[in-house]
């Protein structure tokens, strides 16, 4: 940490989970977007809930880019993410009922596959089949949407411009899923007319803003224009590298970026990862450094660990070293944001959990396989706790056992750490690096 390095030249910067979401991806992204001319939302669809404290008013997202608060910037919503316009209409007139300003600074991507109510349906009939080992999803209909999106049968955002063709896409691909939901899932079938009337409906509001998002990119580039991209989820939830198939149905690390907003890898210039200073996970899967008694219970109340989208109970751990550093290799990390290190605050020991004890031996790394990831058991280092860094925003006044925490953890992950966040409030920050 000592090394505090001026970086402010950066002009393309990314902004990641490094855990299984909730990390206060959202909180930063907006905290730093007084640097930047856009942000890009590049995967995922409304299954992201995204808090944001200014002052005493709370905006929470899902869809909308975290930067939509700043009004001279744009916000991007890229093709790679999933496109509810039903869900998209809904969030845009919350924040026109607080006074900002959404569609003139809004962009849309009219490549996005789109989330239609079937979706919405199947990923509920998908979870009541699965009964015991369901994932878990927060129920937007991501991984059906996702799927038509692979198997090249989506229905995309540039189609509702065209109402015939849209028309006949949503037959055909109802046909399909009709088929699926009665016949394999004893489920309702979904009106064609009634999605169709919705959705159009839905269009109205915000057709003009569909355009080739990657074009007008490269537009804000070639004018000298900053971009910062914003993820969704975590580095855990990934599709591929995720605990599966506990996991989201796209690429939450840093490749996601560049498949979904066309950016290509090399304009990607610093790669900021956020972590709490312990761990959350909402819906099932393995957490090897879960809390199970009174103290996650503490975590969770103090932390308000309780999802944005869902509002189920968000499971608590210590932070997880092993899995951490995976998350760093996967996105050639830059830099770390360590959130939530107040909600530690008062705790008379604190741990890290430096590697895992799997049939008697020690590893160091994250097992593919689900069963033996289960079975993995935390190896701790215990830390001195600290009283009090709530609201601090300079270094000097941080306490030292604090510190102590935060130059462990970059020890272990070879990383340094560029913002303490210390509180909800955008402006709760110590900030080590300057952008
Ligand atoms: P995201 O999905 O990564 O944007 O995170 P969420 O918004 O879902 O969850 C993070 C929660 O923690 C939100 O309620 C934030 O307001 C809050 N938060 C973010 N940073 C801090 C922090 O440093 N301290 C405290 N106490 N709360 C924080
Ligand atoms: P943000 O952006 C935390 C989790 C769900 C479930 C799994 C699959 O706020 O960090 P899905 O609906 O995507 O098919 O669910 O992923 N999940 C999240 N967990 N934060 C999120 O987003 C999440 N988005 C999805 O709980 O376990
Ligand atoms: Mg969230």
């Amino acid at each position: 940490m000592s090394n505090i390095k001026n970086i402010k030249n950066i002009k393309n910067m990314v902004v990641l989970g490094a855990q299984w979401g909730d990390e206060g991806k959202g909180k930063i992204v907006d905290f730093l977007t007084d640097k930047f001319d856009a942000v890009v939302r590049f995967q995922g669809g409304h299954n992201a809930g995204h808090t944001l404290v200014i002052g005493n008013k709370t905006t929470k997202l899902h869809l909308i880019p975290s930067g939509v608060l700043h009004p001279e910037i744009f916000n991007i919503i890229g093709n790679g993410v999933v496109l509810s316009p039903l869900a998209l209409v809904d969030e845009i007139a919350g924040l026109e009922k607080e006074g900002v300003d959404v569609l003139s600074h809004l962009r849309i991507s009219e490549s996005c596959p789109l989330i239609l109510p079937v979706h919405v349906a199947l990923d509920h009939a998908r979870e009541i089949k699965r009964g015991a080992s369901k994932i878990g999803t927060t129920g937007r209909g991501i991984g059906p949407a996702y799927e038509d999106k692979v198997a090249r049968r989506a229905i995309r955002a540039l189609d509702l411009k065209n109402p015939g063709l849209f028309k006949n896409k949503l037959m055909e691909l109802m046909d399909y899923h009709n088929f699926v939901l009665k016949n394999y899932f004893a489920q309702p079938e979904i009106s064609v007319q009634e999605q169709y009337d919705a959705v159009m409906k839905a269009a109205e509001k915000f057709k003009h803003n569909l355009i080739d998002t990657t074009a007008f990119l490269y537009d804000l580039k070639a004018a000298g224009k900053s971009i910062l991209f914003e993820g969704a989820q975590g580095a855990l939830l990934d599709i591929d590298h995720g605990t599966y198939p506990y996991v989201t149905s796209s690429n939450t690390t840093a490749g996601g970026v560049a498949t979904g907003s066309g950016m290509g890898p090399l304009n990607l210039e610093y790669v900021l990862a956020v972590s709490k200073a312990y761990t959350t996970r909402v819906g099932a899967g393995p957490f090897p450094t879960e809390l199970f008694d009174d103290l996650g219970e503490t975590i969770r109340a103090k932390g308000h660990e309780y999802g944005t989208t869902t509002g189920r109970p968000r499971r608590c751990g210590w932070l997880d070293l092993v899995a951490l550093k995976r998350s760093i290799q996967l996105s050639s990390i830059s830099g770390l944001v360590l959130t939530k290190l107040d909600v530690l605050d008062g705790l008379s020991t604190v741990k890290l959990c430096v590697g895992y004890e799997l049939d008697g031996k020690i590893i160091h790394t994250v097992p593919a396989d689900l069963d033996q990831f289960s079975q993995c058991k935390p190896v701790y280092e215990t830390y001195p706790g600290w009283d009090k860094t709530e609201g601090v925003i300079a270094l000097s006044e941080l306490n030292q056992n604090a510190l102590a925490y935060i130059k462990a953890i970059e020890k272990h992950v070879g990383v340094s750490v560029d913002i303490v966040s210390t509180g909800q409030e955008r402006n709760q920050n110590i900030v080590l690096k300057e952008f």
